[in-house]
Protein backbone atom coordinates (compact mmCIF):
# COMPACT_ATOMS: atom_id res chain seq x y z
CA UNK A 1 0.00 0.00 0.00
CA UNK A 2 3.03 2.26 -0.02
CA UNK A 3 2.33 4.03 -3.06
CA UNK A 4 -1.13 5.31 -2.35
CA UNK A 5 -1.75 7.27 -0.23
CA UNK A 6 -3.30 6.49 3.03
CA UNK A 7 -6.48 7.61 5.34
CA UNK A 8 -6.79 5.79 9.18
CA UNK A 9 -10.16 5.73 10.48
CA UNK A 10 -10.29 4.79 14.31
CA UNK A 11 -13.09 2.74 15.15
CA UNK A 12 -14.43 3.82 18.38
CA UNK A 13 -17.58 1.44 17.82
CA UNK A 14 -19.98 3.28 15.63
CA UNK A 15 -22.42 1.28 12.94
CA UNK A 16 -20.99 3.72 10.36
CA UNK A 17 -17.56 2.83 10.54
CA UNK A 18 -17.37 0.49 7.35
CA UNK A 19 -19.36 2.95 5.76
CA UNK A 20 -17.26 5.85 6.04
CA UNK A 21 -14.46 3.75 4.67
CA UNK A 22 -16.64 2.76 2.12
CA UNK A 23 -17.47 6.44 0.79
CA UNK A 24 -14.27 7.26 1.04
CA UNK A 25 -12.54 4.57 -1.36
CA UNK A 26 -15.52 5.36 -3.70
CA UNK A 27 -13.42 8.70 -3.75
CA UNK A 28 -10.70 7.01 -5.26
CA UNK A 29 -8.74 6.95 -1.63
CA UNK A 30 -7.53 4.20 0.15
CA UNK A 31 -8.63 3.65 3.63
CA UNK A 32 -7.64 1.45 6.70
CA UNK A 33 -10.03 0.93 9.71
CA UNK A 34 -8.13 0.17 12.96
CA UNK A 35 -8.98 -0.37 16.41
CA UNK A 36 -9.74 2.40 18.68
CA UNK A 37 -6.45 2.38 21.03
CA UNK A 38 -4.16 1.59 17.76
CA UNK A 39 -0.80 3.91 18.96
CA UNK A 40 0.38 6.85 16.44
CA UNK A 41 3.86 5.09 15.55
CA UNK A 42 1.71 2.36 13.60
CA UNK A 43 0.08 4.22 11.40
CA UNK A 44 2.47 7.45 11.03
CA UNK A 45 2.10 6.88 7.08
CA UNK A 46 -1.53 7.99 6.95
CA UNK A 47 -2.08 11.44 5.35
CA UNK A 48 -5.46 11.95 7.32
CA UNK A 49 -7.20 10.49 10.45
CA UNK A 50 -10.72 9.75 10.92
CA UNK A 51 -11.97 9.49 14.53
CA UNK A 52 -15.37 7.32 14.03
CA UNK A 53 -18.21 7.95 16.13
CA UNK A 54 -19.25 4.99 19.07
CA UNK A 55 -22.40 4.47 21.21
CA UNK A 56 -20.31 5.66 24.30
CA UNK A 57 -19.56 9.34 26.12
CA UNK A 58 -16.56 10.95 26.64
CA UNK A 59 -17.50 10.83 30.13
CA UNK A 60 -18.29 7.10 30.21
CA UNK A 61 -15.66 4.57 32.08
CA UNK A 62 -16.14 2.57 28.37
CA UNK A 63 -15.22 5.65 26.40
CA UNK A 64 -12.82 3.92 23.62
CA UNK A 65 -9.65 5.33 24.64
CA UNK A 66 -7.36 6.67 21.94
CA UNK A 67 -3.63 7.43 21.72
CA UNK A 68 -3.95 11.43 22.35
CA UNK A 69 -0.61 11.97 20.45
CA UNK A 70 -2.74 11.40 17.08
CA UNK A 71 -4.44 15.01 17.51
CA UNK A 72 -1.13 16.25 18.20
CA UNK A 73 0.55 14.46 15.24
CA UNK A 74 0.62 17.38 12.33
CA UNK A 75 -1.89 15.15 10.15
CA UNK A 76 -5.24 16.75 9.46
CA UNK A 77 -7.98 15.01 11.87
CA UNK A 78 -11.74 14.66 11.31
CA UNK A 79 -13.74 13.66 14.30
CA UNK A 80 -17.13 12.12 13.73
CA UNK A 81 -19.86 12.72 16.32
CA UNK A 82 -18.29 11.27 19.30
CA UNK A 83 -14.90 11.95 17.91
CA UNK A 84 -15.62 15.41 17.92
CA UNK A 85 -16.74 15.11 21.16
CA UNK A 86 -13.12 13.56 21.79
CA UNK A 87 -11.41 16.46 20.06
CA UNK A 88 -13.41 18.70 21.86
CA UNK A 89 -12.39 16.51 25.43
CA UNK A 90 -9.41 16.35 24.68
CA UNK A 91 -8.31 20.33 24.26
CA UNK A 92 -10.42 21.73 26.88
CA UNK A 93 -13.94 22.33 25.20
CA UNK A 94 -17.11 20.81 27.51
CA UNK A 95 -18.87 18.33 26.01
CA UNK A 96 -22.82 18.37 27.40
CA UNK A 97 -24.32 15.01 28.46
CA UNK A 98 -27.49 13.75 26.93
CA UNK A 99 -30.41 15.96 27.25
CA UNK A 100 -30.63 17.76 23.83
CA UNK A 101 -29.80 15.26 21.88
CA UNK A 102 -30.85 15.14 18.23
CA UNK A 103 -31.75 11.76 16.39
CA UNK A 104 -32.51 11.80 12.24
CA UNK A 105 -32.81 14.88 9.95
CA UNK A 106 -31.31 18.71 10.96
CA UNK A 107 -30.20 21.23 8.76
CA UNK A 108 -27.05 23.10 9.41
CA UNK A 109 -26.49 26.74 8.78
CA UNK A 110 -22.98 26.95 7.67
CA UNK A 111 -21.25 30.03 9.27
CA UNK A 112 -17.70 29.77 7.91
CA UNK A 113 -16.78 27.70 4.81
CA UNK A 114 -13.33 27.54 4.62
CA UNK A 115 -11.94 24.55 2.97
CA UNK A 116 -14.08 21.70 4.46
CA UNK A 117 -17.46 23.41 3.35
CA UNK A 118 -16.36 24.41 -0.07
CA UNK A 119 -18.65 24.38 -2.64
CA UNK A 120 -22.02 23.52 -0.47
CA UNK A 121 -24.89 26.06 0.42
CA UNK A 122 -24.97 28.15 3.48
CA UNK A 123 -27.83 25.77 4.81
CA UNK A 124 -27.23 21.63 4.49
CA UNK A 125 -29.43 18.66 5.24
CA UNK A 126 -27.57 16.69 7.61
CA UNK A 127 -28.00 12.92 9.81
CA UNK A 128 -27.43 13.62 13.38
CA UNK A 129 -27.56 10.69 15.52
CA UNK A 130 -26.28 11.52 18.72
CA UNK A 131 -26.91 12.35 22.53
CA UNK A 132 -23.88 14.03 23.94
CA UNK A 133 -22.94 17.80 22.04
CA UNK A 134 -19.79 20.02 22.27
CA UNK A 135 -21.15 22.93 24.58
CA UNK A 136 -17.85 25.02 24.66
CA UNK A 137 -15.48 24.44 21.85
CA UNK A 138 -11.77 24.98 23.41
CA UNK A 139 -9.76 27.57 22.93
CA UNK A 140 -8.58 27.91 19.07
CA UNK A 141 -11.33 26.11 17.86
CA UNK A 142 -13.99 27.94 15.52
CA UNK A 143 -17.39 26.81 15.30
CA UNK A 144 -18.05 26.33 11.48
CA UNK A 145 -21.95 25.33 11.01
CA UNK A 146 -24.80 25.13 13.69
CA UNK A 147 -27.89 23.18 14.09
CA UNK A 148 -30.48 24.35 16.77
CA UNK A 149 -28.29 26.09 18.86
CA UNK A 150 -25.36 23.46 19.15
CA UNK A 151 -22.08 23.56 17.09
CA UNK A 152 -22.58 20.98 14.31
CA UNK A 153 -18.84 21.60 13.11
CA UNK A 154 -15.94 23.05 14.45
CA UNK A 155 -12.14 23.38 13.56
CA UNK A 156 -8.88 24.72 14.43
CA UNK A 157 -7.73 25.30 11.09
CA UNK A 158 -4.18 25.82 12.44
CA UNK A 159 -3.97 22.16 13.52
CA UNK A 160 -5.79 21.03 10.82
CA UNK A 161 -8.57 19.68 13.56
CA UNK A 162 -12.36 19.23 12.52
CA UNK A 163 -15.06 17.82 13.94
CA UNK A 164 -18.46 17.12 12.76
CA UNK A 165 -21.32 16.19 14.84
CA UNK A 166 -23.38 15.07 11.97
CA UNK A 167 -22.86 12.03 9.99
CA UNK A 168 -21.23 12.63 6.62
CA UNK A 169 -21.08 9.22 5.32
CA UNK A 170 -24.77 8.39 5.58
CA UNK A 171 -27.12 9.18 2.85
CA UNK A 172 -29.53 11.36 4.35
CA UNK A 173 -26.65 13.73 4.06
CA UNK A 174 -26.95 14.10 1.15
CA UNK A 175 -23.58 16.41 0.48
CA UNK A 176 -21.99 14.17 2.34
CA UNK A 177 -19.90 13.00 0.01
CA UNK A 178 -18.75 16.32 -0.69
CA UNK A 179 -17.42 16.96 2.78
CA UNK A 180 -15.42 13.83 3.47
CA UNK A 181 -13.96 14.90 -0.16
CA UNK A 182 -13.13 18.10 0.96
CA UNK A 183 -11.47 16.45 3.86
CA UNK A 184 -9.49 13.67 2.05
CA UNK A 185 -8.45 15.78 -0.80
CA UNK A 186 -8.34 19.57 0.11
CA UNK A 187 -7.20 19.03 3.44
CA UNK A 188 -5.23 15.95 3.63
CA UNK A 189 -3.67 16.84 -0.05
CA UNK A 190 -4.65 12.71 -1.04
CA UNK A 191 -4.19 12.15 -4.75
CA UNK A 192 -7.69 10.02 -5.60
CA UNK A 193 -5.00 6.99 -7.09
CA UNK A 194 -6.63 4.33 -5.82
CA UNK A 195 -8.39 3.16 -8.67
CA UNK A 196 -9.87 -0.87 -9.10
CA UNK A 197 -6.35 -0.93 -11.89
CA UNK A 198 -3.91 0.53 -9.33
CA UNK A 199 -5.13 -2.08 -6.67
CA UNK A 200 -4.88 -4.78 -9.04
CA UNK A 201 -1.48 -3.94 -9.78
CA UNK A 202 -0.27 -3.07 -6.00
CA UNK A 203 -2.27 -6.41 -4.96
CA UNK A 204 -0.33 -7.84 -7.14
CA UNK A 205 3.17 -7.07 -6.16
CA UNK A 206 2.39 -8.59 -2.91
CA UNK A 207 0.88 -11.62 -4.16
CA UNK A 208 4.62 -11.97 -5.76
CA UNK A 209 5.80 -10.73 -2.48
CA UNK A 210 3.93 -13.66 -0.61
CA UNK A 211 4.40 -16.42 -2.07
CA UNK A 212 7.27 -15.72 -5.12
CA UNK A 213 7.12 -18.36 -7.50
CA UNK A 214 5.53 -21.29 -5.76
CA UNK A 215 3.25 -22.87 -6.96
CA UNK A 216 -0.56 -22.71 -5.44
CA UNK A 217 -3.91 -23.99 -5.37
CA UNK A 218 -7.50 -21.76 -5.43
CA UNK A 219 -10.60 -22.89 -4.22
CA UNK A 220 -13.18 -21.67 -6.80
CA UNK A 221 -16.97 -21.76 -6.05
CA UNK A 222 -18.29 -19.79 -8.88
CA UNK A 223 -18.56 -17.48 -6.81
CA UNK A 224 -17.18 -13.82 -7.85
CA UNK A 225 -14.61 -13.59 -4.59
CA UNK A 226 -13.31 -16.62 -5.23
CA UNK A 227 -13.10 -16.20 -9.14
CA UNK A 228 -11.31 -12.43 -8.40
CA UNK A 229 -8.75 -13.79 -6.05
CA UNK A 230 -8.02 -16.45 -8.31
CA UNK A 231 -7.65 -14.22 -11.44
CA UNK A 232 -5.44 -11.38 -9.12
CA UNK A 233 -3.14 -14.43 -8.06
CA UNK A 234 -2.66 -16.49 -11.82
CA UNK A 235 -2.14 -12.75 -13.27
CA UNK A 236 0.49 -12.13 -10.56
CA UNK A 237 3.53 -13.84 -12.60
CA UNK A 238 3.86 -16.41 -9.45
CA UNK A 239 4.24 -19.63 -9.92
CA UNK A 240 1.26 -22.12 -11.33
CA UNK A 241 -1.95 -21.77 -9.91
CA UNK A 242 -3.92 -24.69 -9.72
CA UNK A 243 -7.92 -24.34 -9.73
CA UNK A 244 -10.45 -27.10 -8.11
CA UNK A 245 -13.79 -27.05 -7.70
CA UNK A 246 -15.27 -28.48 -5.14
CA UNK A 247 -19.23 -29.88 -4.95
CA UNK A 248 -20.14 -30.74 -1.87
CA UNK A 249 -23.74 -31.59 -2.21
CA UNK A 250 -24.48 -28.33 -0.60
CA UNK A 251 -24.85 -26.28 -3.89
CA UNK A 252 -28.05 -25.26 -5.64
CA UNK A 253 -30.08 -27.08 -8.41
CA UNK A 254 -28.10 -27.57 -11.53
CA UNK A 255 -25.09 -25.54 -10.00
CA UNK A 256 -22.33 -27.50 -10.42
CA UNK A 257 -22.39 -28.18 -13.99
CA UNK A 258 -23.14 -24.72 -14.74
CA UNK A 259 -20.31 -23.26 -12.57
CA UNK A 260 -17.98 -25.86 -14.33
CA UNK A 261 -19.06 -24.43 -17.71
CA UNK A 262 -18.75 -20.84 -16.77
CA UNK A 263 -15.55 -21.24 -15.70
CA UNK A 264 -14.48 -23.09 -18.53
CA UNK A 265 -15.90 -20.33 -20.60
CA UNK A 266 -13.40 -17.88 -19.05
CA UNK A 267 -10.64 -19.42 -20.21
CA UNK A 268 -10.00 -21.30 -16.83
CA UNK A 269 -9.21 -24.66 -18.91
CA UNK A 270 -7.34 -26.39 -16.43
CA UNK A 271 -9.70 -26.34 -14.05
CA UNK A 272 -10.22 -29.13 -11.72
CA UNK A 273 -14.02 -30.54 -10.65
CA UNK A 274 -14.12 -32.83 -7.62
CA UNK A 275 -17.43 -34.12 -6.08
CA UNK A 276 -17.35 -34.45 -2.39
CA UNK A 277 -20.82 -34.38 -1.59
CA UNK A 278 -21.24 -38.25 -0.01
CA UNK A 279 -18.32 -36.91 2.14
CA UNK A 280 -20.28 -33.81 3.50
CA UNK A 281 -23.46 -35.28 3.60
CA UNK A 282 -22.35 -38.14 5.76
CA UNK A 283 -20.82 -35.84 8.36
CA UNK A 284 -23.61 -33.59 8.44
CA UNK A 285 -26.08 -36.16 9.49
CA UNK A 286 -27.80 -35.57 12.92
CA UNK A 287 -26.10 -32.28 12.76
CA UNK A 288 -28.80 -29.61 13.46
CA UNK A 289 -26.69 -26.62 15.37
CA UNK A 290 -25.90 -23.71 13.05
CA UNK A 291 -22.57 -23.24 14.49
CA UNK A 292 -21.81 -26.85 14.39
CA UNK A 293 -23.21 -27.31 11.10
CA UNK A 294 -20.66 -24.24 9.72
CA UNK A 295 -17.57 -26.06 12.18
CA UNK A 296 -18.25 -29.51 10.04
CA UNK A 297 -18.22 -27.87 6.76
CA UNK A 298 -14.90 -25.42 7.02
CA UNK A 299 -13.51 -28.40 8.63
CA UNK A 300 -14.27 -30.90 5.79
CA UNK A 301 -13.21 -28.03 2.96
CA UNK A 302 -9.88 -28.25 4.53
CA UNK A 303 -9.41 -31.59 4.26
CA UNK A 304 -10.56 -31.71 0.91
CA UNK A 305 -8.05 -28.82 0.11
CA UNK A 306 -5.63 -30.94 1.72
CA UNK A 307 -5.95 -34.30 -0.09
CA UNK A 308 -6.65 -32.41 -3.52
CA UNK A 309 -2.94 -30.93 -2.67
CA UNK A 310 -1.94 -34.03 -2.57
CA UNK A 311 -3.40 -35.95 -5.29
CA UNK A 312 -1.66 -32.87 -7.50
CA UNK A 313 1.89 -33.56 -5.51
CA UNK A 314 1.97 -30.52 -3.81
CA UNK A 315 2.67 -30.64 -0.09
CA UNK A 316 1.21 -28.86 2.96
CA UNK A 317 3.47 -25.75 2.75
CA UNK A 318 1.52 -24.92 -0.36
CA UNK A 319 -0.25 -21.27 -0.51
CA UNK A 320 -3.78 -21.54 -0.69
CA UNK A 321 -6.25 -18.60 -2.26
CA UNK A 322 -9.08 -17.44 -1.02
CA UNK A 323 -11.14 -14.92 -1.50
CA UNK A 324 -11.93 -14.06 2.02
CA UNK A 325 -13.83 -10.32 2.30
CA UNK A 326 -13.70 -8.07 4.98
CA UNK A 327 -17.26 -8.47 5.61
CA UNK A 328 -16.82 -12.56 7.04
CA UNK A 329 -13.96 -11.63 8.93
CA UNK A 330 -16.25 -8.89 10.96
CA UNK A 331 -19.12 -11.00 11.11
CA UNK A 332 -17.07 -14.26 12.53
CA UNK A 333 -15.47 -11.93 15.18
CA UNK A 334 -12.44 -11.11 13.93
CA UNK A 335 -13.23 -7.35 12.73
CA UNK A 336 -11.30 -4.57 13.70
CA UNK A 337 -13.44 -3.79 16.75
CA UNK A 338 -11.76 -5.06 19.98
CA UNK A 339 -14.63 -6.06 21.03
CA UNK A 340 -16.19 -7.55 17.81
CA UNK A 341 -18.66 -10.37 18.66
CA UNK A 342 -19.17 -13.70 16.42
CA UNK A 343 -22.03 -13.73 15.05
CA UNK A 344 -21.82 -16.59 13.10
CA UNK A 345 -18.05 -18.43 11.60
CA UNK A 346 -17.93 -17.86 8.04
CA UNK A 347 -16.69 -21.17 6.88
CA UNK A 348 -13.47 -20.02 5.28
CA UNK A 349 -12.11 -17.76 7.98
CA UNK A 350 -12.63 -19.38 11.41
CA UNK A 351 -11.60 -23.04 12.06
CA UNK A 352 -8.91 -23.94 14.10
CA UNK A 353 -7.12 -25.63 10.47
CA UNK A 354 -7.94 -22.50 8.81
CA UNK A 355 -6.51 -20.24 11.58
CA UNK A 356 -3.50 -22.03 11.44
CA UNK A 357 -2.48 -21.91 8.17
CA UNK A 358 -2.90 -18.08 8.26
CA UNK A 359 -0.54 -17.90 11.20
CA UNK A 360 1.88 -19.45 8.52
CA UNK A 361 1.45 -17.61 6.03
CA UNK A 362 0.00 -19.91 3.72
CA UNK A 363 -3.34 -18.26 3.14
CA UNK A 364 -3.37 -15.70 0.37
CA UNK A 365 -6.03 -13.48 0.75
CA UNK A 366 -6.11 -10.23 -1.63
CA UNK A 367 -9.74 -9.10 -1.09
CA UNK A 368 -9.47 -9.10 3.19
CA UNK A 369 -9.73 -5.83 3.43
CA UNK A 370 -12.31 -5.04 0.56
CA UNK A 371 -15.97 -5.29 0.68
CA UNK A 372 -18.15 -7.17 -1.81
CA UNK A 373 -19.14 -4.02 -4.19
CA UNK A 374 -15.37 -3.05 -3.43
CA UNK A 375 -14.57 -7.05 -5.81
CA UNK A 376 -17.28 -6.21 -7.45
CA UNK A 377 -15.40 -2.93 -9.02
CA UNK A 378 -12.49 -4.90 -9.15
CA UNK A 379 -14.06 -8.14 -11.02
CA UNK A 380 -15.35 -5.53 -14.18
CA UNK A 381 -11.82 -3.99 -14.32
CA UNK A 382 -10.30 -7.76 -14.53
CA UNK A 383 -12.82 -7.81 -18.01
CA UNK A 384 -15.35 -10.68 -15.85
CA UNK A 385 -18.58 -10.65 -17.30
CA UNK A 386 -21.83 -8.77 -15.85
CA UNK A 387 -23.46 -11.99 -15.18
CA UNK A 388 -20.80 -13.19 -13.29
CA UNK A 389 -20.06 -9.50 -11.37
CA UNK A 390 -23.93 -8.81 -10.31
CA UNK A 391 -24.66 -12.75 -9.15
CA UNK A 392 -26.08 -12.74 -5.88
CA UNK A 393 -23.42 -13.65 -2.70
CA UNK A 394 -24.16 -17.60 -2.06
CA UNK A 395 -22.85 -18.80 1.18
CA UNK A 396 -19.62 -21.06 1.16
CA UNK A 397 -21.72 -23.58 3.08
CA UNK A 398 -24.40 -23.67 0.72
CA UNK A 399 -27.66 -24.77 1.70
CA UNK A 400 -27.02 -26.27 4.41
CA UNK A 401 -27.70 -23.27 6.32
CA UNK A 402 -30.69 -22.33 4.52
CA UNK A 403 -32.12 -25.33 6.42
CA UNK A 404 -33.52 -25.03 10.17
CA UNK A 405 -32.46 -28.51 11.63
CA UNK A 406 -31.02 -31.55 9.35
CA UNK A 407 -29.16 -31.69 6.28
CA UNK A 408 -31.20 -34.29 4.36
CA UNK A 409 -30.54 -35.89 1.03
CA UNK A 410 -34.56 -35.11 0.77
CA UNK A 411 -34.74 -31.56 2.41
CA UNK A 412 -31.72 -30.52 -0.13
CA UNK A 413 -33.68 -31.95 -3.02
CA UNK A 414 -37.03 -29.63 -1.93
CA UNK A 415 -35.48 -27.16 -0.85
CA UNK A 416 -33.45 -27.10 -4.75
CA UNK A 417 -36.97 -27.27 -6.56
CA UNK A 418 -38.60 -24.30 -4.57
CA UNK A 419 -35.33 -22.14 -4.69
CA UNK A 420 -35.05 -22.49 -8.38
CA UNK A 421 -38.09 -21.27 -8.97
CA UNK A 422 -37.85 -18.54 -6.65
CA UNK A 423 -34.46 -17.52 -8.87
CA UNK A 424 -35.83 -17.86 -12.27
CA UNK A 425 -39.05 -15.71 -11.41
CA UNK A 426 -37.64 -13.13 -10.15
CA UNK A 427 -35.11 -13.08 -13.54
CA UNK A 428 -38.08 -13.11 -15.70
CA UNK A 429 -39.47 -10.69 -13.69
CA UNK A 430 -36.51 -8.83 -14.35
CA UNK A 431 -36.31 -7.96 -10.20
CA UNK A 432 -33.30 -10.43 -9.93
CA UNK A 433 -30.23 -7.30 -10.32
CA UNK A 434 -32.87 -5.10 -8.31
CA UNK A 435 -32.15 -7.53 -5.24
CA UNK A 436 -28.58 -7.90 -3.56
CA UNK A 437 -29.46 -11.47 -2.14
CA UNK A 438 -32.87 -13.69 -2.70
CA UNK A 439 -33.04 -17.33 -1.61
CA UNK A 440 -35.47 -19.64 -0.13
CA UNK A 441 -35.06 -21.72 2.81
CA UNK A 442 -36.88 -24.30 5.17
CA UNK A 443 -37.64 -22.75 8.42
CA UNK A 444 -37.83 -26.58 10.24
CA UNK A 445 -41.53 -25.87 10.35
CA UNK A 446 -44.29 -28.32 9.17
CA UNK A 447 -47.58 -26.61 8.82
CA UNK A 448 -51.13 -28.38 8.15
CA UNK A 449 -52.93 -27.63 5.01
CA UNK A 450 -55.88 -29.08 2.95
CA UNK A 451 -55.17 -30.63 -0.79
CA UNK A 452 -57.63 -32.16 -2.04
CA UNK A 453 -60.04 -33.39 0.44
CA UNK A 454 -56.55 -34.41 2.17
CA UNK A 455 -54.89 -33.15 4.91
CA UNK A 456 -51.23 -31.78 4.64
CA UNK A 457 -48.25 -32.11 6.75
CA UNK A 458 -45.73 -30.43 5.12
CA UNK A 459 -42.75 -28.13 5.23
CA UNK A 460 -42.67 -24.88 5.51
CA UNK A 461 -40.76 -22.46 3.03
CA UNK A 462 -39.56 -18.84 3.46
CA UNK A 463 -38.51 -16.42 0.77
CA UNK A 464 -35.66 -14.10 1.33
CA UNK A 465 -34.99 -10.93 -0.75
CA UNK A 466 -33.01 -8.31 0.75
CA UNK A 467 -31.56 -5.03 -0.85
CA UNK A 468 -28.14 -4.16 1.15
CA UNK A 469 -24.62 -2.60 0.16
CA UNK A 470 -22.41 -5.04 1.29
CA UNK A 471 -24.12 -7.52 3.42
CA UNK A 472 -23.29 -6.03 7.03
CA UNK A 473 -26.94 -3.92 6.59
CA UNK A 474 -30.13 -5.31 4.73
CA UNK A 475 -33.27 -4.31 4.06
CA UNK A 476 -35.93 -6.86 3.21
CA UNK A 477 -37.00 -5.82 -0.39
CA UNK A 478 -40.14 -4.28 -1.22
CA UNK A 479 -42.05 -6.57 -3.85
CA UNK A 480 -44.10 -5.08 -6.15
CA UNK A 481 -47.86 -6.47 -5.63
CA UNK A 482 -49.25 -9.32 -6.51
CA UNK A 483 -45.39 -10.77 -7.40
CA UNK A 484 -45.10 -13.04 -4.02
CA UNK A 485 -48.37 -14.20 -3.80
CA UNK A 486 -47.71 -15.72 -7.61
CA UNK A 487 -44.17 -17.05 -6.65
CA UNK A 488 -45.37 -18.88 -3.59
CA UNK A 489 -48.34 -20.45 -5.26
CA UNK A 490 -46.17 -21.52 -7.88
CA UNK A 491 -43.97 -23.28 -5.48
CA UNK A 492 -46.57 -24.77 -3.57
CA UNK A 493 -47.92 -26.45 -6.58
CA UNK A 494 -44.55 -27.62 -7.70
CA UNK A 495 -42.93 -28.52 -5.15
CA UNK A 496 -45.13 -31.07 -3.98
CA UNK A 497 -43.14 -31.25 0.42
CA UNK A 498 -43.69 -27.28 0.51
CA UNK A 499 -47.20 -26.31 1.98
CA UNK A 500 -46.59 -22.68 3.01
CA UNK A 501 -44.73 -20.22 2.03
CA UNK A 502 -43.54 -16.84 4.08
CA UNK A 503 -41.36 -13.94 3.20
CA UNK A 504 -38.89 -13.14 5.45
CA UNK A 505 -39.76 -8.76 6.40
CA UNK A 506 -36.80 -8.36 8.62
CA UNK A 507 -34.04 -6.37 8.21
CA UNK A 508 -30.52 -6.69 9.60
CA UNK A 509 -30.47 -6.38 12.31
CA UNK A 510 -31.80 -7.86 14.22
CA UNK A 511 -32.05 -10.75 11.69
CA UNK A 512 -28.69 -11.62 9.47
CA UNK A 513 -29.48 -12.15 5.85
CA UNK A 514 -29.35 -15.95 5.42
CA UNK A 515 -31.49 -18.07 8.26
CA UNK A 516 -28.34 -19.86 10.33
P1 LIG B 1 -25.41 -13.04 7.16
O1 LIG B 1 -26.27 -14.25 7.17
O2 LIG B 1 -24.26 -13.14 8.10
O3 LIG B 1 -24.79 -12.99 5.71
O4 LIG B 1 -26.18 -11.78 7.34
C1 LIG B 1 -24.07 -11.91 5.18
C2 LIG B 1 -23.54 -12.36 3.85
O5 LIG B 1 -22.52 -13.36 4.04
C3 LIG B 1 -22.89 -14.58 3.41
N1 LIG B 1 -22.45 -15.66 4.29
C4 LIG B 1 -21.38 -16.44 4.06
N2 LIG B 1 -20.54 -16.49 3.02
N3 LIG B 1 -19.38 -18.27 4.04
C5 LIG B 1 -19.56 -17.43 3.01
O6 LIG B 1 -18.80 -17.52 2.04
C6 LIG B 1 -20.18 -18.29 5.12
O7 LIG B 1 -20.00 -19.07 6.03
C7 LIG B 1 -21.24 -17.32 5.12
N4 LIG B 1 -22.23 -17.04 6.00
C8 LIG B 1 -22.97 -16.02 5.46
C9 LIG B 1 -24.39 -14.51 3.23
O8 LIG B 1 -24.83 -15.31 2.17
C10 LIG B 1 -24.61 -13.03 3.00
O9 LIG B 1 -24.34 -12.70 1.66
Amino acid sequence: MASTDIITIFDFGSQYTQLIARRIRRLNVYTRIVPHDTPLSEVEDSKGFILSGGPSSVYETSFPRYDPEILISGVPVLGICLGMQAIANQFGGRVRKGSIGEYGSSTVDIQYSGRIFEGLESQEKVWMSHGDSVEEVPANFKVLAISDGIAAAFADRERQLYGFQFHPEVSHTPHGNKMLENFIVAICGCRQDWTPANYIQETRERIRQQIGSSRSVAFVSGGVDSLVAYILVAGAGVGRVYPIFVNNGLLRKGEAHEVEERLRQLGINDLVCVDYSQMFLDSLKGVNDPEVKRQVIGDLFMRVQEDEMQKLGLDENTPLIQGSLYTDFIESGFGVGKVAQRIKTHHNIGSPLVQRRREQGLLVEPLRELFKDDVRYIGLELGLPEETIWRHPFPGPGLAIRMVGEVAPRRLDILREADWRYIEDLKNLGLYSQIWQAFAALTGVRSVGVMGDNRAYKEVAVLRAVTSEDGMTAEPFNFPQGVLQRISERIVNEVPDIGRVFYDTTPKPPATIELE
